[in-house]
């Protein structure tokens, strides 16, 4: 008998292609996870088109006061019974207060390899410093930005003059393999 699947968050704000990606991965046979909904915080998220195109319920939320979203967010993931939060360009940090209720496992996939590079301009600041690799994490949420245990890293090479927008879209081809693979490495028996 199949085992159920675990039944998960996805939170955005930006383009989506890490949901987008990680939507096909869970409808594959092997995933053991299922999303069953999709937040954000941003209205005019690109990647909002991917709950509508594959029916998958979603909620914005304005976070004008951090504290009452996060209220609404717990009550509407218990309501859902959602066992797993994965970030995916979830450009706000969860309170600790938040973390501690949901009570349950948080994933983020972040552009660098932590703990080198947290926060933003992730590219932008490697190739400045001139380093010869660079990659992406996925890794457990905790309050500190950036900070949780490591679960999974990708590493890729720096080519001579690359730039970093170049560099940003080869770590995300990365960053698209690596995030399912980190998840079956968290539901793996
Ligand atoms: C990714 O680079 C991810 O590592 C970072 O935010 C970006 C989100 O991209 N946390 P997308 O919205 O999944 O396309």
């Amino acid at each position: 008998m199949a085992l159920k699947k675990v039944d998960t968050a996805v939170f955005i704000s930006g383009n989506g292609t890490n949901l987008k990606n990680l939507i096909r991965f869970s409808l594959s046979k092997k995933s053991p996870i299922k999303i069953k909904f999709v937040v954000s915080n941003n209205k005019n998220a690109k990647g909002l088109r991917y709950p509508k195109k594959f029916n998958i319920n979603f909620k914005v939320y304005s976070f004008i006061n951090e504290s009452k979203s996060e209220n609404r967010i717990l009550k509407d993931l218990k309501n859902k019974k959602i066992k797993l939060i994965c970030l995916a360009g979830f450009m706000k940090v969860l309170s600790k207060s938040f973390i501690k209720k949901f009570g349950y496992k948080i994933l983020n996939i972040h552009p660098s390899l932590l703990p080198k590079y947290k926060g933003l301009n992730t590219h932008k600041r490697v190739i400045e410093n001139k380093e010869k690799f660079s990659g992406c994490t996925v890794h457990y949420v905790n309050s500190k930005l950036d900070s949780g245990k490591i679960i999974l890293q990708k590493k890729v090479k720096i080519r001579k003059k690359e730039n970093y927008k170049v560099l940003e879209r080869k770590i995300q081809k990365q960053e698209h393999i690596l995030y399912p693979k980190a998840i079956m490495k968290v539901f793996s028996p």
